[in-house]
């Protein structure tokens, strides 16, 4: 299934500078890409980021692209809730509107490793950091409406399995194992929050950027990384194709009225079929809640 057309690729010469953006995962890959493209238009941009020194170079190099000082610096460490929470309370009280959501930081894990909130790592990062951002910005969002929400998911959703007994997988982890269940739950609680967001004016999307060849498998280890890396080093597109992707789905017209959908690079797909089974949405919606401390 097609979007809505846009052939002209009009979304490309937008003034965003009415616009507020609030992005994970821009200081590197497909995200930096994006969010350069988002301050050449004048937007204004709260830029997430785990490093301090990092984060802050890229939005030195943000505002020289915007000629002005629209970005700003927003400390968040998406493998800690508090973190989570902390910069959610910096971005409501400097931001009275908050037109676009970009969830795009993610993480290939090398090892399991549990995080403060005792959350298996990827599993935090990956899925349960975007579910939490997304319901602590929700009410913002909506009195910013028309707005929207991007999820950054993967191809490799198609491959996750859910193990309600065991979702933090302790018994049997591995990157890819970890990997595609969040990418997969992510897709699940896409359809779910955009259900429960009709008639708000607040879309919210699942987008595979395709295989883009940035730093995403740094933290592998052993076979896969000796296979995986110079595998993208060969095969993978450059970082700006994944990021005129999130470009595209965050400001094109063709996803005015589009929610709860996977997109395939540029088209609307079928996901996981898991991601059709309500009832099993409904328990990782449940879970991811719970392990949020959300009512
Ligand atoms: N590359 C691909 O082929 C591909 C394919 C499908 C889906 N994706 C998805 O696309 C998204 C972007 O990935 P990428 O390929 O551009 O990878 P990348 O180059 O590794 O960039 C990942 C971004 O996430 C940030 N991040 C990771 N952990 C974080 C944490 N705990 N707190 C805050 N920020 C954190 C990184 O921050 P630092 O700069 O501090 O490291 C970086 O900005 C991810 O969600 C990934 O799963 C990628």
């Amino acid at each position: 299934m097609m979007a809505k057309s846009d052939n002209n690729r009009g979304y490309l010469n937008k003034d965003l500078s009415d616009k507020t953006v609030v992005f994970t995962g821009g200081t590197d890959g497909m995200g930096k890409a994006a969010v350069e493209k988002l301050a050449a238009k004048g937007a204004t941009i709260m830029l997430l980021g785990r490093s301090k020194e990092k984060t802050i170079a890229v939005v030195n190099e943000l505002n020289n692209i915007a000629g002005k000082e629209n970005a700003t610096y927003v400390p968040c460490n998406l493998a800690s809730q508090q973190s989570i929470r902390n910069a959610a309370t910096i971005i409501l009280a400097q931001c009275p509107q908050i037109d676009i959501l970009i969830n795009c930081a993610g993480i290939n894990a090398g090892a399991r490793k549990i995080t403060e909130d005792k959350m298996e790592m990827s599993w935090a990062v990956n899925h349960l950091a975007p579910f939490l951002l997304n319901h602590l910005l929700l009410d913002r969002l909506k009195k910013s409406a028309p707005a929207r929400i991007i999820n950054l998911s993967s191809a490799t959703e198609k491959y996750g399995n859910i193990s309600l007994d065991d979702i933090q997988l302790v018994k049997n982890w591995s990157t890819f194992r970890s990997y595609t269940q969040a990418k997969l739950v992510m897709n699940m609680c896409t359809r779910k929050m955009a259900k429960e967001l009709v008639g708000t004016g607040v879309t919210v999307n699942a987008l595979n950027p395709g295989f883009i060849k940035t730093n995403l498998l740094r933290d592998l280890k052993g076979w896969e990384s000796i296979i995986g890396i110079p595998y993208m080093l060969l095969c993978a597109s450059k970082p700006e194709v994944g990021g005129d992707r999130i470009l595209r789905m965050a400001l094109s017209d063709e996803y005015e009225d589009i929610s709860g959908q996977y997109i395939y690079e540029d088209t609307i797909r079928a996901p996981n079929p898991k991601a059709l089974d309500e009832q099993l949405v409904d328990k990782v919606w449940e879970i991811s809640k719970n392990h949020v401390g959300i009512r």
